[in-house]
């Protein structure tokens, strides 16, 4: 067997759900190893995965690591890799190196409230250790989440977050108003002022654009939510993942290795290169 780290496992695609269709489209995938040489992953880490004579793209791994029998990744038709990843089958085998990445510190954050705050695909690296928190549910106190997307169109992993419902909080948003929608209507920020989550005992861990993350950790920290009870996940662009290229560098650090999470206390000791 070769020691390169740079060739992925085989990995058949065994499942394709479609989320959201139109501009920008996204897709659930679920792959199993081909060979039995896979690798345990933990919250928040990702994934490398290569379509064969197309390139590879870093993606979280977002089914949680409980679950050992498969991996699960979604993923928004963004370019080159992606759309070809959207164009494969169920059957179809692609490339899968990893995993990659520090990870969510669970084990630190028992007994406390998690409070998830995820907007559009960025609900993908909070689903893994949401769900891992849920089926654990006696370690921590109140779980839940806030997530929002432009419209209800735009929803991820929309019959479990119905589900979700039955176990947590969960408080939706879509960003303009819509005939049938009976939920929150404006951008997640302003959702999480209007909710007011008490920064008392817990933990906010939020993902999405940029934009979006900016503006939830502004109004974490006036609702009374210090540094160090904010994580968020980074995701400068990434070449090799394994911190020998430098594509991913904030200051002295690699983000594929030293990351993709991060506290906010973390995150502002280091240069604004993210
Ligand atoms: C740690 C990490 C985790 C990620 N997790 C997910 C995930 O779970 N699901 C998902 O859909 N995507 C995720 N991404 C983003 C994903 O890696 C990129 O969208 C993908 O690599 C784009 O490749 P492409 O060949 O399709 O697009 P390209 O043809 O390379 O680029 C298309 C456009 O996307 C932009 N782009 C490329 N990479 C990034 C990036 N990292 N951030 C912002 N813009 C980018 C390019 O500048 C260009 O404008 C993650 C990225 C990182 C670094
Ligand atoms: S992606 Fe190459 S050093 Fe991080």
């Amino acid at each position: 067997m070769s020691d390169n780290v740079y060739i992925p496992k085989l990995s058949k695609i065994f499942e394709i759900k479609e989320e959201v269709t139109g501009a920008r489209a996204i897709k659930t995938f679920r792959t199993q190893f081909v060979e039995n040489n896979g690798f345990s992953h933990k919250c928040g880490q990702c994934a490398m995965l290569s379509v064969f004579g197309k390139g590879e793209s870093m993606i979280s791994i977002s089914s949680t690591p409980l679950v050992k029998d498969y991996l699960q990744f979604s993923i928004l038709k963004t370019g080159r890799v992606t759309s070809a990843l959207h164009e494969m089958q169920e059957g179809d085998v692609i490339g899968v190196r990893g995993p990659y990445g520090n990870n969510f510190p669970l084990e630190k954050w028992k007994g406390k409230n998690l409070i998830f705050i995820g907007g559009g695909i960025g609900l993908a690296p909070i689903w893994s250790v949401l769900q891992t928190a849920l089926a654990k549910k006696a370690d921590y106190g109140k779980l839940s989440l806030f997530y929002g997307s432009r419209t209800s169109q735009d929803i991820v992993y929309k019959e479990d977050l119905k589900e979700l419902k039955n176990d947590i909080t969960v408080h939706l948003s879509i960003d303009q108003k819509e005939k049938e929608w009976e939920e929150y209507v404006g951008f997640v920020p302003l959702n999480v002022l209007d909710k007011k989550p008490s920064p008392k005992n817990a933990v906010a861990i939020t993902c999405g654009p940029p934009i979006m993350i900016k503006f939830v950790i502004q109004n974490l920290e006036a609702l009374g939510f210090k540094d160090d009870q904010i994580y968020t996940t980074v995701e400068n662009k990434m070449k090799c993942g394994i911190g020998k290229c430098g594509r991913c560098n904030i200051g002295m650090h690699y983000v594929c290795k030293d990351g993709p999470v991060y506290s906010w206390a973390e995150l502002k000791k280091l240069p604004q290169e993210y």
